[in-house]
C-alpha cells in the first residue's frame, strides 16, 4: 500500500501523524511511506529522519493525495485540501463529522473510506485514540495552573510542593477520569495537597487506592465542590458527560468564595466547561480574570507540546494504520472491531449510527457499505 502524510495546515497544529518508528514499520512491511516536507518540523522531527527510516520526502501534499492509498493526518482536511481527496481513497485522522456537515457530505461525494480516531472504540466503551490527549491535557493542567500561581502571571505566588515549614498549595480536581487522574498524579509528584471529586464511588475508590491515601477523594455534591474550591489556590476542570455538554459544578456563587490570585484551569473547556463563567481561550491568550480568579481554558491544550503529543497520539494511532495497510481496510475492519466502529464514511455511505443521526442524515451498516 502507498501511505501518504501530508503536513497539517489548520492553524496552531503542530503534530504529526506519523513517527520515525512508523515509518520504518511500515516500510519493513513492504509499503511505500510518502510524506511531506516539513511535516515533522513542528513535532521536532527532521525530513532526514524519516527518510532514514525508508519515507520519501514529497515537496507538495498535493502529490501525497494523488499517489497515496490511505492518508494519514492529525486533523480534519482544510477546504483547500479537499480538491485532493481521491475516490475510494482511506483517510486515517479526527474528523469530527457530527459538527462538519459540508466535510461529510464532500467525504460522501467522493466515496471516501474516513476513519475517524475519535469514534474508534474498545468493547467497554473505552476511546484509546482519546486517551493519549486527556493524559497530556491532564498532566498539564498543573504544569499551566502553577505557572499561572506566580506572582508574576497575577497568581497568589504560589509554589503547588511548598517547601519544609511552609504548608503546600491545594489543588481540587472536579472530575477524576483520564484528564483527573493526570492531573492528580502531576500534583502529587509536586508534593501539593490534592483533593480530587468525582460522581462515580467505583472510580474514588480506585483513586484512593492507587494513591494510598494521598489524594484526598469526594462525592462529587454541591456542598463537597463549594468546601474544595473555597480552600483550593488551583482548581482542575475534567468532567465528562458522554455526548453532552459538561455541567457547571462550580457556579458563580462558589467563584466568589475562592481566593484572589487563585487558579482555574477548566480542561472539558471542549465540552463547554464545568465552570459557569468558563469560556474558551486559545495558546496566545490564554486566561483571564473574573472576581479575581484566574480562568486558564483553552482547548486544545495538547497543541503547544507538540512533540510529547505526536508520539503519544501515533503510540495510539500507528497500530490500526499498520493493520490497515497489512490487511487492506475490508479485512481491517472485519477482523478489529474497535477499528470498525472508527469508520465513519465508507463508498457513499454514514456508517457510524451516532454521526449519522447528528447530521440528520441515513445510516447504514459498514458490511452492507463494502458490499455496494
Ligand atoms: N482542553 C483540552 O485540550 C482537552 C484535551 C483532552 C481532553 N479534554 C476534555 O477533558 C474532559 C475530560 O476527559 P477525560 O478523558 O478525563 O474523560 P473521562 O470520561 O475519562 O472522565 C470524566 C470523569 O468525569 C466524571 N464525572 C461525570 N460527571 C461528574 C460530576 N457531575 N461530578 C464529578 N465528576 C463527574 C466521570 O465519572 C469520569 O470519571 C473531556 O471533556 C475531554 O474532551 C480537553
Amino acid at each position: 500500500m502507498i501511505i501518504g502524510i501530508p503536513r497539517e495546515i489548520k492553524q496552531d497544529e503542530y503534530r504529526v501523524a506519523i513517527a520515525p518508528s512508523g515509518v520504518k514499520s511500515l516500510a519493513s512491511d513492504g509499503h511505500k511511506v510518502l510524506i511531506e516536507k516539513g511535516a515533522g518540523v513542528g513535532s521536532g522531527i527532521e525530513d532526514e529522519e524519516y527518510q532514514r527510516e525508508g519515507a520519501e520526502v514529497v515537496e507538495k501534499s498535493e502529490k501525497i493525495f494523488a499517489l497515496s492509498d490511505m492518508v494519514m493526518k492529525v486533523k480534519e482536511p482544510l477546504p483547500q485540501e479537499y480538491p485532493f481527496l481521491r475516490e475510494g481513497q482511506i483517510l486515517y485522522t479526527y474528523l469530527h463529522l457530527a459538527a462538519a456537515p459540508e466535510l461529510a457530505a464532500m467525504l460522501l461525494e467522493k466515496k471516501i473510506i474516513g476513519v475517524a480516531y475519535e469514534t474508534v472504540q474498545e468493547e467497554d466503551g473505552s476511546l484509546p485514540l482519546l486517551v493519549p490527549m486527556s493524559e497530556v491535557a491532564g498532566r498539564m493542567a498543573i504544569h499551566e495552573g502553577g505557572k499561572y500561581l506566580e506572582r508574576e502571571k497575577g497568581g497568589r505566588g504560589i509554589l503547588l510542593g511548598g517547601v519544609p515549614g511552609v504548608e503546600p498549595g491545594k489543588v481540587a480536581i472536579l472530575g477524576g477520569g483520564v484528564v483527573g487522574f493526570n492531573a492528580a498524579k502531576m500534583a502529587v509528584g509536586a508534593g501539593a495537597d490534592v483533593t480530587l471529586i468525582d460522581i462515580n464511588l467505583n472510580r474514588l475508590r480506585y483513586i484512593d487506592d492507587i494513591f494510598k491515601g494521598r489524594v484526598k477523594t469526594l462525592m462529587s455534591n454541591h456542598h463537597n465542590i463549594e468546601a474544595a474550591v473555597r480552600a483550593a489556590d488551583l482548581v482542575v476542570g475534567a468532567v465528562l458527560i458522554p455526548g453532552a455538554k459538561a455541567p457547571y459544578l462550580l457556579t458563580r456563587g462558589m467563584l466568589k468564595t475562592m481566593k484572589s490570585g487563585s487558579v482555574i484551569v477548566d480542561v472539558c473547556i471542549d465540552q463547554g466547561g464545568c465552570v459557569e463563567t468558563s469560556r474558551p481561550t486559545s495558546h496566545s491568550d490564554p486566561v483571564y480574570v473574573v472576581d479575581g480568579v484566574i480562568h486558564y481554558c483553552v482547548a486544545n491544550m495538547p497543541g503547544v507540546v507538540s512533540r510529547t503529543s505526536t508520539f503519544a497520539l501515533t503510540n495510539a494511532t500507528f497500530p490500526y494504520a499498520r493493520k490497515i495497510a497489512d490487511l487492506g481496510i475490508e479485512k481491517a475492519v472485519m477482523n478489529i472491531k474497535p477499528l470498525a466502529r472508527g469508520v465513519n464514511v465508507a463508498r457513499g455511505h454514514l456508517t457510524h449510527r451516532a454521526v449519522a443521526e447528528s447530521l440528520g442524515k441515513g445510516y447504514c451498516p459498514l458490511e452492507k457499505a463494502f458490499l455496494t
